[in-house]
């Protein structure tokens, strides 16, 4: 599923992008440009960083 159409990144992609180091939306944006567009997906990408960081936070 895409989360950044402007981009066509896929949800996919930018949890790729999280378990290779980027964790925050400009880290994303920097690797994909997922955000650097309209800005509609920003909130989603802010959404799955949060969680992949909360993820890591409990994993630990
Ligand atoms: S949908 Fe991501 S910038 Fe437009």
């Amino acid at each position: 599923m895409f989360v950044c159409i402007c981009r066509a990144v896929t949800e996919d992609e930018v949890h790729e992008h999280c378990s290779t180091g980027a964790m925050s939306v400009d880290a994303i944006s920097d690797r994909c440009g997922a955000g650097e567009g309209c800005g509609t997906c920003l909130e989603r990408l802010q959404q799955i960083v949060s969680e992949r960081t909360a993820t890591a936070t409990t994993a630990a």
